[in-house]
């Protein structure tokens, strides 16, 4: 693939003026989508002036042909194919292939994956005594985090600058173990013995088993359970240069090894504006509830800046219109829980909330609309995850997409280190002076 030889040059150039006189003819190209960009590269070396853009809402660093999305349409696509099509037909392990690897697998492919993915499940057995050491009241983000970047220590690093290591091997072990990791430590913190991982059983399923089951009877997963799972895992798979995954690429373009740049990922995944918001969604539903139910309050709340209360799983900085992968778990809900059997008074509440949010002004105005993490939880609840494993289950999704932009970034010739630059506003020059004639 050549996405960073292939670039769309526009016959004409942009052209900035600065207000010392000088100006600069800027490249300005487009991307497969007729996204357009102005290379500003030079600016620095040609003016003197570097541009501001915190936060970086208007800032490139990459082209990336993985994925598409187009927040003002409502529009997400892996490698072309839409999400929706993705959520409706396609297992996870084969949305992994394509994110990682860039196509769909045809069976043979498939299986010789699915056969990689089976023969590094396990753990290495010395690894199990790292659990005990957290504190009880450790978050399971903490110990993924440590436990994805102690796989270092255990395999071949795949650092790419160095060449050691295979990256496809350590590809499918991190997609392979991260399941492993993520039912131990939920075990762990229940005080079960852990369970092995099963080679017979399906991705998903073979999860669900090391979470649920016991040595004192049979378990066997809900298909009703291991399809609404699948599809989680689908639509959080990839999500082009969001927090988690720029701070992936931040790390690897330091030359870092896959596991030590998939542990800087979880660990920006855990906050609650990020993945972190999945658990806070249902922690403020609870509370809403507790408090009566007073949907409107809340919502007020929101709105004044002084409270600090923001409506956890809405607004995004990118969709401006709806979040297409919310439209998809909020149609699961329904069927998911209408299936299991299950009535959870919180799924209501979040609907009346969306439907209060979605009229006020205050949310119209700012383009605020449900995001991912608004009706993911709920599911999650529903098939028995719990509430503080919520965001694990957001950085097992989100694994292949980290996997496959750091390989993309490893795989670009021409990536530079991550290195923004700042505008110093502190105090100018001054000496030195001794201790005894400070005030
Ligand atoms: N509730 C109330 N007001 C909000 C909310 C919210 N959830 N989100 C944004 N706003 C307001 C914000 O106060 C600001 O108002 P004003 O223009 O008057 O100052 C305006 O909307 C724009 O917000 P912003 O913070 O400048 O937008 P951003 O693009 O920097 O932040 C966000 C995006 C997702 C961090 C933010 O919408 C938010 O904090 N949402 C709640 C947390 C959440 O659900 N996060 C999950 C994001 S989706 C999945 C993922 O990435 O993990």
């Amino acid at each position: 693939m050549s996405h960073n030889t292939a670039r769309k040059l526009d016959s004409k150039n942009a052209v900035l003026y600065l207000p010392d006189g000088q100006s600069i003819e800027l490249p300005v190209f487009t991307g497969s989508e007729n996204e357009g960009a102005v290379d500003i590269s030079r600016l620095r070396s040609q003016t003197g002036h570097i541009t501001m853009d915190p936060g970086y809402g208007n800032t490139g660093s990459c082209q990336s042909e993985i994925t598409f999305l187009d927040g003002e349409k409502g529009i997400l696509r892996y490698r072309g194919i839409p999400i929706e099509q993705l959520a409706d037909k396609a297992s996870f392990v084969e949305v992994a292939y394509l994110i990682v690897y860039g196509k769909l697998p045809n069976q043979t492919e498939l299986d010789a994956f699915t056969d990689n993915l089976n023969h590094h499940a396990l753990l290495h057995e010395d690894m199990k005594n790292f659990f005990s050491s957290f504190s009880g009241q450790a978050h399971p983000m903490a110990i993924l985090s440590a436990m994805v970047a102690s796989l270092s220590g255990y395999y071949d690093a795949a650092s790419t600058a160095e060449r050691s290591g295979d990256v496809d091997t350590n590809a499918a072990r991190l997609i392979s173990k991260i399941r492993t990791l993520a039912a131990f430590s939920y075990k762990k913190s229940i005080g079960q013995p852990f369970v092995y991982p099963d080679d017979s059983l399906s991705y998903c399923a073979n999860f669900l088993q090391m979470m649920f089951a016991v040595p004192a009877r049979d378990y066997e997963p809900d298909p009703v359970v291991v399809d609404a799972l699948n599809l989680l895992l689908i639509l959080h798979a990839d999500h082009e240069q969001n927090c988690s995954t720029a701070t992936v690429r931040t790390v690897a373009s330091s030359h870092a090894n896959l596991y030590a740049s998939v542990a800087a990922g979880i660990l920006a995944l855990w906050g609650p504006l990020h993945g972190g918001a999945n658990q806070k969604v249902i922690e403020m539903l609870e509370n809403i509830r507790a408090d009566g139910g007073n949907i409107k309050k809340f919502v007020d709340m929101a709105k004044d800046k002084d409270s600090g209360f923001r409506i956890m799983g809405f607004g995004h900085r990118v969709y401006k219109n709806f979040d297409p992968r919310a439209t998809v778990i909020r149609k699961a809900c329904d069927k998911v829980l209408d299936k299991l059997g299950i009535e959870d008074p919180v799924l209501d509440l979040a609907k009346q909330l969306e439907e209060v949010a979605l009229s006020d002004d205050y949310f119209i105005e700012r383009k605020l609309y449900p995001n991912v993490d608004f009706y993911s939880g709920i599911i999650y609840r529903a098939i028995g995850i719990p509430v503080n494993m919520f965001t694990v289950m957001f950085a097992l999704g989100r694994l292949p997409g980290w996997i496959g932009q750091w390989k993309e970034l490893m795989d670009d010739p021409t990536h530079r280190i991550t290195r923004p630059r700042q505008i110093y506003q502190g105090q100018t020059a001054v000496d030195y002076v001794a201790i005894e004639d400070r005030v």
